[in-house]
């Protein structure tokens, strides 16, 4: 039998996970000696039409499918969250068992080990009943999973859940170690703001600790990033792979070996390319590229508010903009004159952009963005200075770093209108740019260093590509 270690790779159905998850996959099967299967749902797989050219790329990367449950039709949208974890539990979980005792059962190459997504829990049990090794991958930020690690004590000391009407949401959280006099109510993860026998609330808490039954843990960050956070994280787990900035770490261990990005292959949305011609024909650092990620849903008002903020700033702004981020668009109204004119004269919007690459071009000189771990490790890694406007999961907590801690950012949660947005993006992009420039310089010679031979995501990938090996 072929002794080659077999990894089993389950993301949660989501861009957000699938992404920097085949960025891993495709890290292990570039040693050449590592079998990876890729495992997404029959939906995604079904849109995730650029994806078999990997397996050009990596012959020894595979892809299958598994239901996630639902009929064809249903939106799987952020609305329906609820639906789909539910029906993961109910359908899924039962496929994968069966898929996995097939692969010991009848597979010439049985797999040796599975690295489940931190929310995808199920895998983790049917993996150790089975006798499978198991390591979790959160696609978080350490600073926000320690946070969510602490929900417990937070609950126990009454100060969960936040945002009554005539609460003060920039007191200060304790119970958060690390964070104190860090971090106000507001700043905790979105779902501390939805009661507590919530569902969705009750989904995060098992899960979270239920990744502690896992062999390991992977994360998608660095360790001069988040040290203080890392070593509070570190008794939970018998270890941690920080192995981020991984798109970077790909670029520095693949080289030349992919595309500048995988996000051609790994985007469930085809991205409109003609952005990156407009951006050649602006000036140097003159374009603030916008992007709320690939769940963030908003309503018209927001919307117009955001617009009105982006054409009044008088900047240059390139919007990538879901069709499907509207929450209540239905009845269009006609586009104000002044939003028009405003972004015939300088502005661009997409349904969906090529973001590593506009994020890298010369002519980008500030992210408006949601604060999604992706997009903030991508802005690190550019080295582009942020103006954050979180919606929901980490990316709360994930801005109040990206502000108060690494200082390469702005944060103006909760108060999105457009004179914030026009200020906010004047101050980014010229008056208050000099001291965010230099810790963002700063920072992502850090993230440029980890990546590179000796640093330490790159040992750290050794060590996990080593005990992955050790069948
Ligand atoms: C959410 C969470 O906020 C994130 O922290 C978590 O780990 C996954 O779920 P999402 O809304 O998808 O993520 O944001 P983000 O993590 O930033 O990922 C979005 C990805 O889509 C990024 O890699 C980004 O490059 C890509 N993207 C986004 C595009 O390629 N084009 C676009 O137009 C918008």
């Amino acid at each position: 039998m072929d002794q080659q270690p077999h990894v089993l790779i389950l993301p949660f159905p989501a861009q957000g996970h699938i992404k920097p998850m085949v960025g891993l996959a495709a890290l292990l099967c570039h040693t050449g000696r590592i079998h990876v299967t890729f495992l997404n749902t029959d939906h995604n797989h079904s849109r995730l039409t650029h994806l078999q050219a990997l397996s050009t790329l990596f012959p020894t990367l595979h892809f299958k499918s598994i239901s996630d449950g639902l009929p064809t039709d249903h939106p799987r949208t952020l609305q329906f969250f609820p639906e789909l974890i539910s029906s993961i539990k109910s359908v899924t979980k039962p496929l994968f068992r069966e898929l996995l005792a097939d692969s010991s059962r009848k597979s010439e190459r049985p797999v040796t080990c599975v690295i489940a997504d931190g929310i995808m829990s199920f895998a983790i049990d049917v993996a150790k009943e089975l006798g499978v090794r198991v390591i979790a991958f959160r696609t978080f930020s350490a600073c926000c999973l320690w946070s969510y690690f602490c929900l417990p004590n937070l609950i126990q000391e009454g100060q969960l859940p936040v945002g009554a009407a005539d609460e003060d949401m920039d007191m200060m959280v304790a119970g958060v170690p690390g964070m104190e006099g860090l971090l106000r109510r507001r700043d905790l993860p979105r779902i501390c703001r939805i009661q507590l026998n919530d569902p969705l609330f009750q989904f995060f808490l098992v899960e979270t600790q239920a990744m502690t039954r896992a062999s390991a843990l992977i994360l998608n960050t660095f360790d001069d990033l988040e040290a203080s956070i890392l070593s509070h994280l570190a008794p939970l787990f018998s270890k941690i792979y920080t192995i981020g900035p991984l798109n970077a770490l790909m670029r520095s261990r693949i080289g030349d070996g992919v595309p500048r990005s995988l996000s051609t292959f790994s985007n469930l949305w085809e991205a409109d390319n003609s952005c990156m011609a407009w951006l050649d024909s602006q000036p140097l650092g003159s374009v603030v590229y916008v992007s709320f990620g690939s769940l963030a849903i908003m309503t018209r008002g927001f919307f117009m508010e955001l617009w009105h903020g982006l054409v009044n700033s008088g900047k240059r702004f390139l919007w990538a903009i879901r069709r499907d981020t509207l929450s209540d668009a239905k009845g269009e109204q006609a586009i104000p004159v002044e939003l028009q004119e405003g972004t015939k004269e300088r502005g661009l919007l997409v349904d969906w952009a090529p973001q590593e690459e506009v994020l890298a071009h010369p002519s980008t000189g500030g992210f408006l963005t949601h604060s999604g771990w992706n997009s903030t490790l991508e802005s690190i890694v550019a080295g582009v200075p942020m103006i954050c406007w979180p919606q929901i999961g980490d990316q709360q907590i994930n801005s109040r770093w990206v502000s108060e801690v690494w200082r390469i950012g702005l944060d103006i949660k909760d108060t999105c209108d457009r004179s914030t947005v026009e200020t906010m993006i004047r101050t980014l992009m010229k008056d208050g740019r000099e001291e965010i420039m230099m810790s963002m310089d700063r920072i992502a010679k850090l993230a440029r260093d980890c990546v590179g031979q000796g640093g330490s995501s790159y040992h750290n990938l050794d060590m996990l590509i080593e005990d992955i090996g050790k069948i």
